[in-house]
């Protein structure tokens, strides 16, 4: 195993936070900086899969040899990744996207004043991507689902995912530093087995966790 044996492999990642625009200036996102996702590019990358990162609103530079595609809302890397899904089978989706459960009820194409923010705002539920991905037809041979929260209780956090269609499940603990900072851990689970990977960087546990995945595309 190591570099060039996934080449012929297709990867799919989304990455980072989505924007949920109020208007031109204001809108909904989240603390994603988008690093953990672009390591798990850059690591199938190094393996020489054929890598098709779909970005949020980051501001990272693309790995070497990852095609990137740039969205900014929840329903926009939706419509990127079934565009892309509809292309050629891929082999495995990492939806690594902190992507918005929530998007305000309406935008405006105008900037709003102040006096004429409501109080409150009406939100609607976006579409959930990795739900919408395994229903397709094109379905990846393996989808891995991550879940960032704090003091995570995995076995729950891991149903969810699984629940909407997730091959495997990867925890994160907020406290161990998933958003935002450079280093991470997590716990990854599929079946009956689960796999604790430590604290490092995030392109060595994006390294790690590719090694661990090796069982499930074969
Ligand atoms: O349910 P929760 O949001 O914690 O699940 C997180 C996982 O689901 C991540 O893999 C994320 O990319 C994905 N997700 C999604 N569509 C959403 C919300 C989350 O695919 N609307």
């Amino acid at each position: 195993l190591g570099p060039g044996d996934w080449r012929g492999r297709r990867v799919l990642v989304s990455a980072g936070p989505t924007w949920e625009a109020l208007d031109p200036a204001r809108g909904l996102g989240n603390r994603a900086s988008g690093r953990q996702g672009f390591a798990l590019a850059q690591a199938a990358a190094e393996r020489g899969a054929e890598v098709l990162l779909v970005a949020g609103p980051c501001a990272l530079p693309t790995p070497v040899g990852v095609q990137r595609r740039d969205v900014e809302s929840a329903r926009d890397m939706l419509a990127a990744i079934l565009e892309a899904l509809g292309d050629r089978p891929y082999d495995l989706f990492l939806a690594n996207a902190a992507v918005a459960d929530h998007r305000p009820a309406s935008a405006s194409a105008i900037k709003g004043r102040k006096g004429e923010i409501p109080d409150s705002l009406p939100l609607v539920a976006n579409p959930d991507i990795v739900a919408s991905v395994h229903a397709c037809p094109q379905r990846p041979h393996c989808i891995v689902a991550f879940a960032a929260e704090t003091r995570p209780d995995v076995t729950t956090a891991a149903r969810k995912l699984w629940r909407k269609g997730a091959d495997v499940a990867v925890i994160n603990d907020l406290e161990a530093g998933a958003m935002g900072g450079t280093e991470n851990a997590c716990t990854l689970a599929w079946g009956e087995q689960s796999l604790n990977l430590p604290r490092q960087s995030k392109l060595s546990l994006a390294r790690a966790l590719l090694r661990a995945l090796d069982p499930c595309l074969s």
